[in-house]
């Protein structure tokens, strides 16, 4: 590149029209998918306190809220149930008659078009709030695979278009891509949250999935936040497993790895813009801090420009609209 004075960066930035030309990153509402969570009852609308605009639905006001997604072009939800009871084994994950079952079934009655995606992880089921089955107090990798595939195959089973696990436990892609092919779920895709830290981010979405651990914490299984090479070695592993999207989880503080990754394996990758983050820019904005607009679309800017193909977000309803408003 040639120096001051033939070159000036600032040629490119003087015209609004040419600056949309120039600009490197987009995003687009069929990048999002929208986390819901849902439970048991009738006219069940409770807000989430700390994130503001969002809520647990019963299935009447799910199904209002799914056509007002689809409407907005929003092209999938990701689904958290909260079940009628708890046992240690977290048994409703796996029920025809779960609760997210009985989502995913209402779903695809009402807004065919709208892709569904499942959450495949027991702590929302456990009373001990664990993400898998324990054994002499701690969790039981291998004896959590077999629930783990029981899980996704019930969710496939009642209509899901895409699993995606959660619980970071090893070979869980592996054991769920054998329990789905054995039962011709050939080609239903896994979206594996390869590399989740053990996060203080996730705090807001344990008070709206009531998965807070009775004990301990899930650093025996979630990764430790000061680690990269070692999301490599997990997102590689989960692609050999035959994982079809890769996701790293959460996206704010973890921007290099999804960087790293993406230039790594060339790979489909996933984002989780997590609650906590949501939660943060939520507050700031309440208080007039900071502009919510702006911030929120510089953030989920960041995500996509680091190399996410896929951002989940409960920002997605919000930045959708502001998509088809256009530029601020
Ligand atoms: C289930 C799960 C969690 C989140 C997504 N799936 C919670 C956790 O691991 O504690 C967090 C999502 C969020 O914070 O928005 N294991």
């Amino acid at each position: 590149m040639s120096s001051f004075p033939k070159t000036r960066l600032r040629r490119l930035r003087r015209l609004p029209a040419l600056r949309r030309m120039a600009r490197e990153t987009s995003l687009s509402v069929s990048d999002f998918i929208y986390p819901m969570f849902v439970t048991h009852g009738r006219d069940v609308r409770t807000p989430v306190e700390p994130m503001p605009g969002i809520y647990q639905l019963s299935l009447d006001h799910l199904i209002e809220e799914v056509g007002e997604v689809a409407a907005l072009g929003i092209p999938a939800v990701l689904l958290f149930g909260i079940p009628a009871t708890k046992d240690p084994e977290g048994a409703e994950a796996y029920e025809a008659g779960g609760i997210v079952q009985e989502a995913i079934r209402v779903i695809k009655q009402t807004a065919p078009e709208l892709m569904v995606v499942t959450d495949v992880c027991l702590c929302e089921y456990t009373d001990h709030g664990h993400c898998g089955v324990l054994s002499d107090g701690h969790v039981d990798n291998d004896a959590t695979l077999e629930l783990l595939a029981r899980m996704a195959q019930c969710q496939v089973d009642a209509g899901a278009d895409m699993v995606a696990p959660s619980a970071m436990m090893d070979g869980q892609v592996g054991a769920i891509r054998e329990a789905l092919d054995d039962k011709g779920f050939v080609d239903t895709p896994i979206m594996s949250y390869s590399a989740k830290y053990a996060s203080g981010f996730y705090g807001p979405f344990r008070v709206a999935a009531g998965s807070e651990p009775r004990f301990g914490d899930r650093s025996g299984y979630q990764m430790d936040p000061a680690n990269s090479d070692e999301a490599m070695r997990e997102i590689a592993a989960d692609i050999d497993e035959g994982a079809d999207i890769v996701m790293v989880k959460p996206a704010l503080a973890y921007l290099d790895v999804i960087s790293t990754a993406k230039k790594a394996f060339g790979h489909p990758m996933a984002a989780y813009n997590v609650s906590g983050e949501y939660a943060m820019v939520k507050a700031a904005a309440e208080n007039e801090w900071i502009d919510g607009r702006r911030v929120t679309t510089e953030i989920l800017t960041s995500i996509k420009r680091a190399g996410a193909d896929v951002i989940i977000s409960y920002h997605a309803k919000e930045i959708a609209r502001w998509l088809v408003d256009g530029p601020q």
